[in-house]
């Protein structure tokens, strides 16, 4: 029993200065999560800890939505999402980072998947015309983007007047901010907050453009 008890206190002691350290140097320096870091991201023990059935729930992402995912990264939501969506639907998986595109696609290869559209763009200008989304989504990505109302604008300009975004966080990520932090942030670019759902470890925010 002693012995399960210290275990958990290394792994949490553990846990705590890996957040403090890799806080403190995320404050100082901004960069992407390095593509190497892809296969981490997008692992089975990471979706445990972060459901792709309830992230797929609480973005309300439904069949047949045209919707973006900005910063896809390595696709760790990318194929649940489509799988949702149909084959009527589309995900444009968005993503700074080619290195992080060609993992996607190498998954999308693999599984046969037809309704993804890799491209690389950065959020502060997104390929699409104004108001021709359903639904934008960004898992773990908003806190990495240092302009952020400059990203929320250009999402909110792409989004049909109805349309939604969906912030998803998760607490293990180094740049994870409370949910009363991303409520803020999306009703100063302009969005009606719809839902708040999930908890402190995992949560996903749903704002409206009315
Ligand atoms: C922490 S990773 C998360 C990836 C994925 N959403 C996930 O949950 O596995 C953040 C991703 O956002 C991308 N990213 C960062 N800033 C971006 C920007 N300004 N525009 C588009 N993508 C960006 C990075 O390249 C990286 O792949």
């Amino acid at each position: 029993m002693l012995k399960f008890i210290r275990t958990l206190f290394y792994i949490f002691t553990g846990f705590l200065v890996y957040q403090i350290v890799i806080r403190i140097i995320r404050k100082n320096f901004h960069f992407p999560a390095p593509a190497f870091f892809g296969s981490v991201l997008d692992s089975n023990c990471r979706r445990t800890l972060q459901s792709a059935k309830e992230l797929v729930e609480r973005s309300g992402i439904q069949s047949g939505m045209e919707v973006a995912e900005v910063g896809c990264g390595s696709g760790a939501y990318t194929l649940h999402v489509a799988e949702k969506i149909g084959p009527e639907g589309k995900v444009y998986a968005i993503d700074i980072q080619q290195k992080m595109l060609d993992q996607l696609q190498n998954k999308m290869d693999k599984h046969k998947v037809k309704n993804i559209e890799p491209i690389k763009a950065n959020a502060y200008e997104l390929p699409f015309t104004d108001s021709s989304l359903d639904l934008v989504y960004l898992v773990t990505v908003l806190q990495e983007i240092p302009n952020r109302s400059q990203a929320l604008a250009e999402i909110r300009r792409v989004l049909r007047p109805g349309g939604i975004i969906a912030v998803s966080e998760f607490l293990p990520d180094p740049d994870y901010p409370l949910l009363s932090t991303t409520k803020k942030q999306l009703k100063k670019a302009g969005f009606a907050i719809d839902a708040a759902e999930g908890n402190f470890w995992t949560y996903t925010v749903r704002g409206v453009k009315e």
